[in-house]
């Protein structure tokens, strides 16, 4: 039976490497049948929302979706589509791998990495006062009663929960994901010494969880050391396991370290729903060119193939990416060539059917 499967092509540059994943995603023989759902700009255009209804609930239906990038229109008062999905679809798993990839050569040749981020709380969450709101003003006397400190009358406030529920549910959920992919090593980010209550609840959940499973090798490190040690020797890292925000700013991080955004596959996952996208953005210096890289959307539809049991048709995909970046013959011009994105889909796809 064909699976079912939710596409929103997104904007900007999300619509054109949309149709080079569903054209390598054919190629694999692997039954899709494909509900596109438009989410983002055209439908804050017609429909006042960036977000419909009627897209979470094919989401919930079909339980799987891909989706390309979406445009955060900065300032207008609309939160970003990406955080309101994984909130409302309670999907509190990022999980992003960057390895190195055959025929790329990068500073560092051997990198085999997974970030898997907190994806629902943190600064992320969406509770914010702007500088001069009456509800700022109230919680800046309420913060004074309450700790004896004075912040300035013009300051703005994002917030940062992290909870004992949300810490617990990421760390299982990452010494799940090391047994089943037969990895080694955890490594645990924070920033405890400062922010004792969020960072520091974050830590010590990791500290209390990891006991029972000796079979893991978990570590722990401040943020800023892992940030300079993964610039040096990225190789002697494994999964690591963040926060909200330090999960977004390193696997941007890790995507540099093994060739650039345009090769970042991600999934977002939660107990129920499972929706999968790159790790870039719209990019709208280069939307609308037909030079956009497709291969991390394309990487990401291989993780969706794996997430639907269909192993075989996943290896195909991915190993036509090596295949295809190995020879050479077709690369965008964020890797240094000439091609479009339709060559470059072209050229995988007839690596995954050869
Ligand atoms: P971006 O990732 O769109 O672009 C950053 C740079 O990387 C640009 O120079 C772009 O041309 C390049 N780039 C990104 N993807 C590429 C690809 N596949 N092939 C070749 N080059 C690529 O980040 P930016 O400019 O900060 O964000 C643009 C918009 O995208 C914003 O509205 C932002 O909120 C949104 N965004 C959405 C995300 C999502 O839907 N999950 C994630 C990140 C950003
Ligand atoms: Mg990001």
């Amino acid at each position: 039976m064909a699976h079912s499967v939710t596409l929103i092509p997104g904007d900007g540059i999300g619509p054109e490497v949309s149709e080079a994943t569903r054209r390598v995603l054919d190629a694999t023989g692997v039954e899709i049948e494909w509900v596109v759902e438009e989410a983002g700009a055209s439908t804050l255009e017609r429909e006042g929302t960036t977000l419909p209804e009627r897209v979470l609930e094919q989401i919930r239906r079909s339980r799987v979706a891909i989706k390309g990038p979406i445009t955060t229109p900065v300032g207008s008062g609309f939160r970003s589509v990406n955080v309101e999905l994984r909130q409302a679809l309670d999907l509190f798993a990022s999980v992003r791998p960057s390895r190195s990839l055959a025929g790329l050569p990068t500073r560092h040749p051997d990198v085999d990495l997974v970030v898997i981020r907190e994806n629902t709380e943190d600064l992320y969450q969406g509770i914010e006062f702007a500088k001069g709101s009456p509800e700022a003003l109230e919680l800046r006397a309420e913060l004074l009663r309450l700790s004896g400190r004075e912040l300035r009358e013009d300051s703005g406030f994002t917030v940062k929960p992290i909870s004992v529920t949300g810490a617990q549910r990421i760390v299982r959920f990452a010494l799940g994901f090391v047994g089943a992919h037969g990895r080694r090593k955890v490594t645990l980010g924070h920033k405890a010494n400062i922010m004792r209550f969020s960072d520091g609840l974050f830590l010590s959940i990791g500290q209390i969880e990891a006991e029972g499973h000796h079979e893991v090798w978990f570590e722990y490190m401040e943020i800023d050391h892992l940030s300079m040690r993964l610039v040096r020797e990225p190789s002697t890292f494994d999964v690591l396991l963040l926060p909200n925000l330090y999960g977004d700013i390193i696997s941007d991080l890790c995507a540099g370290l093994v060739g650039g955004l345009g090769l970042a596959a991600g999934a977002n996952l939660g107990w129920e729903y499972a929706v999968f996208e790159p790790v870039h953005g719209s990019a709208p210096d280069i939307a609308g060119k037909g030079i956009a890289n497709p291969i991390a959307m394309i990487l990401s539809a291989a993780m969706l193939l794996r997430h639907l049991n269909e192993h075989p048709g996943a290896a195909a995909v991915e190993r036509a990416v090596d295949q295809t970046l190995q020879r050479g013959e077709a690369r965008t011009p964020d890797l240094g060539g000439t091609s479009s994105t339709d060559d470059v889909a072209a050229a995988i796809a007839r690596a995954v059917a050869g």
